[in-house]
């Protein structure tokens, strides 16, 4: 088994130099969602991932999201990419900060960094980001909605850890900046040093000297969001028989009004829209795998046939691209948004897809085989 191309399996109850020392389950237990974690040497001897010309020439395309933000004292200034490379030459030597989200996306070992900390199943975890800084440079004092890493690449970072603050932001600028941030905590990051934390938690990062930080962030979708999107879910799948009827209907002397019998009628006819625990999660499966707006998927450059795809699989490891999501619950899964036929769903190798994003080689039924070549065709997995 080629277990270097697969995710790793988590270990609840093995303490990780990740975490410090902690076990992912007393991590959850004590701090996720719950309050902050300085660790230093999270990441021993990490390395940065790429290099600043390597960012720049991310910045520079549409199908990455990209950001600049620079500030002289609180004037604070945002720029969306693509930005282009001679942007980064008319700089000042101090306090910017080029920001790059998806790094996972774009360069395999950050897709590994990232499957670290799969002790946060794969619904929950968004993405990674890098910020590159020269000194002074940052994103302000703020805070975020999700749950975040920060794990230093190279240079040094001051972050400054808000108490329980005024929640009031500086008006009229582009940026969620933190008008009156007071700090509790704080630490200078080295290179593999992290921070962890929670969602709601005021925080403001100064690069000392230039570097980059890579923010391993969350999802946390709004009660809203969720409602609404099952909401579209629903009303692409149900189907209810019946035709509205009032055989009993009453003269109405105000004609301009819904009576009240057509209200009690059609609450009647609402009620049978239902669901259920393996609905809501099918509804997960599907809603959680969407790719973001920007992804897009691209054939391989030389596309195998049928019978050389069945030798390859055998001999090789198929992995999930790097911009795939699969994501199962009971009998179901879906991939990438799309929901994968019930006879292919329940098979165990689809778990082991989701758990581990590949496969390993071997020979598999033939109506996953085909479906395996259908997914590979449109990119969405390659031999590793
Ligand atoms: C940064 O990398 O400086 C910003 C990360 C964050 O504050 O979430
Ligand atoms: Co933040």
């Amino acid at each position: 088994m080629n277990t270097q191309l697969l995710s790793p399996i988590p270990q609840p109850d093995l303490p990780l130099t990740l975490l410090g020392g902690l076990t992912p389950r007393q991590f959850l237990q004590d701090y996720w969602q719950k309050k902050p974690l300085y660790i230093p040497a999270a990441v021993p001897g990490f390395a940065d991932l790429a290099s600043f010309e390597q960012l720049v020439k991310f910045a520079g395309r549409d199908d990455v999201i990209s950001r600049l933000v620079t500030h002289e004292g609180d004037d604070w200034c945002l720029e969306h990419g693509p930005i282009a490379k001679k942007r980064f030459t008319q700089l000042p030597a101090t306090n910017w900060a080029m920001l790059i989200q998806n790094l996972n996306h774009l360069i395999p070992e950050a897709n590994q960094l990232l499957q670290q900390f799969n002790f946060i199943p794969y619904a929950r975890l968004d993405d990674l980001m890098i910020s590159w800084a020269p000194e002074g440079g940052g994103v302000g004092p703020h805070f975020d909605s999700y749950d975040v890493f920060l794990l230093q690449g190279s240079g040094e970072k001051r972050w400054q850890i808000g108490s329980e603050c005024d929640r009031s932001l500086i008006p009229d600028i582009p940026l969620r900046i933190l008008s009156n941030f007071t700090h509790e905590h704080e630490w200078v990051l080295k290179p593999g040093d992290m921070l962890y934390l929670p969602p709601h938690c005021a925080h403001f990062g100064t690069q000392l000297s230039p570097g980059t930080t890579y923010s391993i962030g969350f999802r946390t979708p709004s009660h809203q969001e969720l409602a609404s999107q099952f909401l579209m879910y629903m009303a692409e799948r149900m189907s209810i028989d019946g035709m509205y009827a009032d055989p009993d209907l009453p003269v109405q002397q105000a004609p301009g009004e819904v009576g009240q019998d057509m209200v009690e009628k059609c609450q009647k006819i609402l009620k049978q829209v239902q669901w259920n625990d393996a609905l809501v999660g099918q509804f997960l499966t599907s809603y959680l795998s969407e790719p973001k707006q920007h992804v897009w998927f691209e054939e391989p450059a030389k596309l195998l046939s049928y019978d050389a795809f069945i030798k390859k699989l055998t001999k090789q490891t198929l992995v999930l691209d790097e911009k795939s999501i699969c994501l199962f619950h009971g009998g179901g899964a879906s991939l990438n948004g799309e929901e994968i036929p019930e006879e292919i769903a329940c098979l165990p190798a689809i778990q082991t897809l989701a758990n581990r994003r590949g496969l390993d080689a071997g020979e598999y039924d033939e109506l996953l085989t085909d479906w395996l070549y259908e997914i590979y065709q449109a990119g969405w997995v390659y031999f590793g």
